[in-house]
């Protein structure tokens, strides 16, 4: 990893199905220490429940994550923060802070973010990346999508956040949705500007 990439790094979790790349997202964050501010809307509290179970809940996601991806997660902190509280420490650009990545995105935030509406925590943080010229990562997920949530993406690259569409690849050849999910995560962890070992680059030389 950079150095001067070295952390706080925010991770905002939306009701947008895909709750398995965000917690590969945050573990691969704390294994290298870092501090991770999380934001969890209450339809991404639905869906780290309803799509990982119950022990995935966000005031346990520590716990989670270490079962899952190992001890090694206890290296870093995590810290939940209260999408209603918009006098968080999130909400102001003088906080540092290396990046923030909303994985994944609901449409309705796309474009709550796209539109700079800052009606919640998570919305008023990217609007703060976005304002500072910090990285944001947005990493939409819907199938088929319409012509305002595809506007909505092209708001969000011209403000100059990173769109970075919940779409694994196959080349790798993934054996379980855990590979695909390594890959979602090392992509954000590279927009990020974090090198990571998340999954093998691509030579160009196929093995057969
Ligand atoms: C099980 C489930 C799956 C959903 N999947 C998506 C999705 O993939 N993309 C999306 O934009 N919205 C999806 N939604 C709808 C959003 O959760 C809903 O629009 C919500 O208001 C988003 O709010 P938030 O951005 O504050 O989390 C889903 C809802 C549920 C209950």
């Amino acid at each position: 990893m950079r150095a001067e990439r070295r952390g706080p790094v925010a991770i905002a979790i939306t009701g947008a199905s895909g709750a398995l790349y965000a917690v590969r997202t945050i573990a691969a964050l704390l294994a290298e220490g870092l501090q991770v501010d999380t934001i969890v809307t209450d339809y991404g509290r639905r869906l780290l429940r309803d799509e990982l179970g119950d022990a995935a809940a966000a005031e346990r996601l520590l716990p989670y994550l270490a079962a899952k991806y190992g001890e090694a997660v206890r290296a870093g902190t995590l810290t939940l923060h209260s999408n209603r509280d918009l006098g968080s420490a999130l909400a102001s650009g003088s906080r540092p802070c290396a990046g923030m990545a909303i994985v994944p995105c609901s449409m309705k935030t796309l474009a709550g973010v796209a539109h700079g509406l800052s009606r919640s925590l998570v919305e008023r943080a990217a609007d703060v990346m976005l304002k500072e010229r910090r990285t944001l990562v947005v990493v939409p997920r819907e199938t088929p999508m319409s012509l305002p949530q595809l506007r909505n993406m092209v708001l969000c690259a011209e403000a100059g956040a990173v769109v970075l569409p919940a779409m694994p690849a196959f080349y790798q050849q993934p054996a379980s949705l855990d590979d695909l999910a390594d890959f979602m995560a090392g992509k954000i962890l590279t927009a990020l500007g974090f090198e990571h070992q998340l999954y093998p680059a691509w030579t160009g030389a196929v093995d057969r």
